[in-house]
């Protein structure tokens, strides 16, 4: 079967993969000249495990290609994915649909048989209907229907959750657009990956609801966390306890600096509008928001204390400056505020970064890279742990005790014993 993909970011670019990995020919677009030059000449322009590889391999097979003319990938094609950007609108948190909407303009245009037209991207309640008007506007004579399959990768392990999902969730009305999509699932329905058909505004609410849930464990345990640093408990315990209920469940209870990345930040607050705007508040989402902006100044009020009241003329150390481990994106990270507020208080910061330098640069003005952990912790006062990568999990704590001026650490991903740390220090 052809499948057309239109916006080769992260979504786009892994879907189009791994479908033409199912055996698809997947013809990848993207209005970026450059991006489809690196993509046709195998190179990734994103750093997610295992793309490359798995890329090269569809490349070569003769199912994979990418173009900048989306007439060409649509032709004949009986899916048309749209995943292109959604980003907070400036202002006011909705999410910008200008993408999506000219998305499907185009797609209309190009249309030459029947196509379901698949929105992947996160839209809000409504967008999907709202698409399949503006295609019947731009093209009366378009043969098509529309589907909502909303998607849940998780960044640097956006393969395996392709590949291996806990669920797919397909919002479709059309007998024969849920054909379609069920012969392109089909790889994964035959390996027993639940399918869940429901109608087109469920699929899109799931998606806010899913992300907006883990966020709400995210900013509990958060909280909870600053209640057991007062008290003296350990959230790492106190997760454990209640994460082996089943019903509560261990996953997404590490407390840290607050959650980042292209998601959360931007699906939590477009739910939040979506719901003023239909006069239902969703006031649970609204204050994990409020305790995620607040987590954040509380890290940073910790890094001043641990430097007795005041940054000033100190040097800190910042370990992993991305949202999370295994991805070189710079979105939304933590990292984003609590540097600034070190330089902005007079601090000199020393950053490091297994990926992260090649965005971070441009965002992260007046800090000085380093190339690793020992050399950014050289005669620093403070060393921040603030990605959990795994060179940053398993440091050896006495050697860099040894190499700082004032052997001091703000474990913000919660990685380290206390008494482990402590006995590192230089007697
Ligand atoms: C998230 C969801 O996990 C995916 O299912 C979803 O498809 C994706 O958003 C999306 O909407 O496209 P992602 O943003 O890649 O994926 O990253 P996560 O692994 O979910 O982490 C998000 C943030 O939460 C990170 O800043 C991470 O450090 C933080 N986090 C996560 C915690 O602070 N504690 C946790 O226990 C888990």
């Amino acid at each position: 079967m052809k499948i057309a993909i239109i916006g080769t970011g992260y979504v786009g670019l892994v879907s189009g993969v791994c479908l033409s990995d199912f055996g698809h020919t997947v013809v990848c677009v993207d209005k970026s000249e450059a991006k489809i030059a690196q993509l046709n000449s195998g190179k990734v322009p994103i750093y997610e495990p295992g793309l490359d590889v798995l890329l090269a391999k569809n490349a070569s097979a003769g199912r994979l290609s990418f173009t900048t003319r989306l007439s060409d990938a649509v032709d004949g094609a009986e899916a048309v994915f749209v995943a292109v950007g959604t980003p907070s609108r400036r202002g006011d948190g909705h999410a910008d649909l200008s993408y999506v909407f000219a998305a499907a303009e185009d797609v209309a245009k190009a249309l030459t048989g029947y196509a379901v037209v698949v929105t992947k991207s996160t839209v809000p309640v409504g967008t999907n209907r709202k698409v399949a008007e503006i295609i019947h506007t731009a093209n009366p004579e378009a043969e098509f229907d529309v589907a909502s399959n909303p998607e849940f990768l998780r960044e640097g392990a956006a393969i395996e959750d392709f590949m291996r999902p806990n669920r797919v969730v397909i919002g479709v009305e059309a007998g024969r657009a849920q054909e379609i999509l069920a012969q392109i699932c089909r790889p994964l329905f035959l390996r027993d990956f639940p399918i869940v058909y429901t109608g087109l505004e469920s699929a899109e609410l799931i998606k806010y609801a899913a992300n907006a849930f883990l966020a709400t464990k995210i900013s509990f345990i958060n909280e909870i966390s600053a209640l057991c640093e007062r008290v003296g408990a350990d959230v790492k315990a106190v997760a454990k306890g209640i994460g082996l209920d089943g019903r509560i469940g261990s996953k997404f209870l590490h407390a840290g600096p607050g959650y980042g990345g292209s998601c959360f930040p931007k699906d939590t607050l477009a739910l939040a509008r979506i719901g003023q705007e239909h006069a239902v508040p969703q006031r649970i989402t609204e204050t994990v928001i409020a305790v995620n902006d607040g987590v954040k100044r509380r890290m940073i009020e910790k890094a001043v204390n641990l430097c007795g009241g005041s940054v000033a003329g100190r040097k800190i150390a910042v370990l992993g400056v991305t949202f999370k481990p295994n991805t070189d994106d710079m979105r939304e990270a933590p990292s984003l505020t609590i540097v600034p507020a070190m330089i902005g208080a007079g601090a000199k910061v020393h950053v490091v970064d297994p990926q992260g330098r090649r965005e971070g640069e441009a965002l992260l003005p007046g800090v000085t890279w380093e190339d690793d952990a020992y050399s950014a912790a050289s005669e620093a006062d403070l060393v921040i742990v603030l990605t959990e990568w795994n060179e940053y999990r398993a440091l050896d704590l006495a050697k860099l005790a040894q190499a700082m001026s004032t052997p001091q650490m703000a474990d913000f991903r919660n990685i380290y014993d206390r008494e482990t740390a402590m006995n590192a220090r230089p007697r």
